[in-house]
């Protein structure tokens, strides 16, 4: 875990912000990174995104308790400790947050001096048990992220080396693989944790508005700007900002990013005056940048400099047993929000999921599952409870209806991932010559290198 800082991460969560307020300020003097929430909900929002080492949860608070909120990190977080706080201490309340696997807890009034102590000995035991669990192996997966498969596997070590390093990252993949869970990841993994990521679909704000928004305008830069307002860039200052759909930008407009890449500055729009912002880019296309640098629509300084890191989702349908995982759990998911047990598909159901093919990816499969988890009435999801045009999705398998070119793609590519992207053992298994794999890569835009 926390690969980027050696720092152990604790969130802090109370309704009184005076409390959290000082708590806050003696861990981080404390030398720990610190992150807070005013109540469960925003707190299992955090903990869905950053990796928590330890939570320190007010017992009574309004909505949710923090008893509540300790048996969801217990039954959601195997490497996450839970310290309590209470101005009530009574025996029963102590015993049942014990049960709930609480490590420990404080009551107040208490003293820096015990705030400290208490979370220097839980941290403790948890870097024991964390050591004589896995030694020094990685775990597989990245909170929030479901995967298991190969690709995915690959997928999360690139992430985190992405966060390590300074660099700007491209996320590249078919619509809904996850490029902006990957986003998010790669920041809530990075130095800039505590700091914002600031996500914006280049595709969605009109070019007229985009520079504004992107960089803020002065005081007077265009009919109606009564005031200086900061743009999207300073909001993001120390943190992540995420420009989806980059592909999507006018030249003009990359031009400008070009500039912020190269050297930090943004100019508010109606100001000569360069400002430097300290922002890390993260973008994400599902087209082909490299065609588009080909046609002209898509500069090749800016390709080159979005391109230090590049990390391509693979498409739902490459990812082996993944599929079934998801299922799982977004049925567990939505189950919890309708307030219905988790309900169970039938083998035939699985194999429909499992064989189908996926086009819009793990978006599609989050949509499919929470149709037939609302529409179902038992609690067995049989083959005739999926939407229609999966069931028939039996002619999708046989491919009768593809291109030979799409086929002989595929199985391409599958055969390279399969060896590691080894072009000289792939064009072995393939029986053709290392040349004509190149070409056949070149032909069907894939990287021939
Ligand atoms: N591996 C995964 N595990 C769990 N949830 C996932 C996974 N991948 C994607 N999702 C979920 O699927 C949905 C689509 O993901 P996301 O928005 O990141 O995809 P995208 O590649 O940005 O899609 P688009 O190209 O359409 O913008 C989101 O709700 C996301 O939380
Ligand atoms: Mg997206």
């Amino acid at each position: 875990m926390a690969a980027a800082s050696e720092k152990e991460r604790v969130l802090v969560v109370d309704d009184a912000p005076d409390t959290l307020e000082l708590i806050q300020r003696n861990l981080a003097a404390a030398g720990y990174q610190v992150f807070t929430a005013t109540g469960a909900a925003e707190a299992i929002r955090l903990l869905e995104d950053i990796p928590i080492d330890l939570v320190i949860t007010d017992l009574k608070m309004p909505q949710v308790s923090g008893l509540d909120l300790a048996r969801h990190v217990r039954e959601n977080l195997k490497d996450t400790e839970v310290m309590m706080i209470t101005g009530y201490p009574t025996i029963q309340g102590a015993v049942t947050a014990v049960k709930l696997g609480v490590q420990d807890y404080i009551t107040k009034p208490f003293t820096d001096e015990e705030l400290l102590s208490a979370v220097q000995r839980i941290l403790q035991v948890l870097k024991a048990r964390r050591n004589a669990q896995n030694g020094s192996e990685q775990p597989l997966t990245l909170a929030g992220f479901i995967g298991e498969s190969r690709a995915m596997r690959d997928v999360f070590q690139e992430i985190r080396k992405a966060a390590a390093a300074p660099a700007t990252v491209l996320i590249g993949g078919e619509s809904g693989t996850g490029k902006e869970l990957a986003a998010r990841a790669i920041h809530y993994a990075s130095p800039r944790a505590a700091a914002p990521f600031v996500p914006i679909n280049c595709g969605s704000i009109p070019e007229n508005l985009l520079e504004s928004e992107l960089f803020g305008h002065v005081k007077g830069a265009f009919t109606g700007a009564t005031e200086s307002r900061a743009g999207f860039f300073q909001t993001a200052d120390g943190g992540t900002i995420f420009l989806d759909e980059i592909s999507d930008t006018s030249l003009a407009m990359q031009a400008k990013l070009l500039r912020v890449l190269e050297n930090g500055e943004i100019y508010m729009v109606g100001s000569a005056r360069p400002r430097t912002v300290d922002v890390r880019v993260v973008a994400a296309t599902n087209k082909d940048l490299r065609a588009l640098v080909k046609n002209k629509v898509f500069r090749e300084d800016l390709f080159f400099r979005l391109n230090v890191i590049t990390i391509t989702m693979p498409p739902l349908r490459e990812r082996e047993n993944d599929v079934l995982l998801l299922v799982a759990h977004f049925a567990k998911k939505f189950a919890a929000e309708l307030g219905r047990p988790i309900p169970r598909f039938a083998d035939g159901a699985l194999r429909v999921l499992a064989g189908y093919h996926w086009p819009g990816n793990v978006r599609e499969l989050e949509n499919v599952v929470q149709r037939v988890v609302v529409m179902t009435e038992g609690d067995l999801i049989d083959v005739p409870d999926l939407p229609s045009a999966m069931r028939f999705s039996a002619a999708r398998d046989a491919h009768w209806d593809r291109k030979l070119s799409e086929v002989e793609a595929e199985h391409i590519r599958s055969v390279l991932s399969a060896v590691g992207n080894n072009k000289t053992r792939a064009a072995e298994i393939l029986g053709i010559d290392r040349k004509t794999l190149r070409e056949k890569l070149k032909a069907y835009g894939t990287d021939a290198d």
